[in-house]
């Protein structure tokens, strides 16, 4: 089983990006974290990050891939970032690969104002794990094996 994980945008920044929301810990830190939690469970994770929309769009179509075992993927893992909030055309893709997705976010996008509060990506989402920190990560990845599982 493998998992794609993506990250959205600033997320190259955790560690220094306001850390009082998202932490002191590196996105490597996160990785590192992730890895392990995913090797106890005898799943292979695949790693992803850009600040480009396009890239991310991309990525999500080489997953649903059948043809390319390198890029190919049975579920996602998704932190769209700021673009959890505007962006249609990432949610188009994960609705036109068919691949299941989780969203998470390390900060609980329903106490940050209306604006964080609403999420495009979500209803294409199996569902949304939201405000655990970087533990949110590791629910969503356990979300996905057992969406895969069903
Ligand atoms: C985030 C929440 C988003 O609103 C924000 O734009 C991010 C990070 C999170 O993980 O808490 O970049 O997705």
């Amino acid at each position: 089983m493998k998992i794609l994980i993506i990250h959205g945008p600033n997320l190259n920044l955790l560690g220094k990006r306001e850390p009082e929301v998202y932490g002191t810990r590196t996105l490597e830190d996160l990785e590192v974290l992730l890895t392990d939690h995913a090797e106890d469970r005898g799943v292979a994770l695949d790693f992803f990050q850009s600040n480009h929309e396009g890239e991310i769009i991309d990525r999500i179509q080489s997953a649903g891939d059948e043809s390319d075992s390198l890029q190919q993927a049975d579920a996602i893992v998704i932190n769209p970032a700021a673009y959890t909030h505007t962006s249609l055309a990432i949610a188009d893709a994960i609705k036109g690969t068919g691949v299941p997705a989780i969203e998470v976010h390390i900060s609980n996008i329903h106490a940050r104002g209306h604006m964080r509060a609403r999420s495009r990506i979500a209803p294409v989402c199996a569902g949304q794990i939201s405000g655990f920190g970087f533990d949110s990560y590791k629910l969503g990845i356990d979300a996905a094996i057992s969406v895969l599982k069903t």
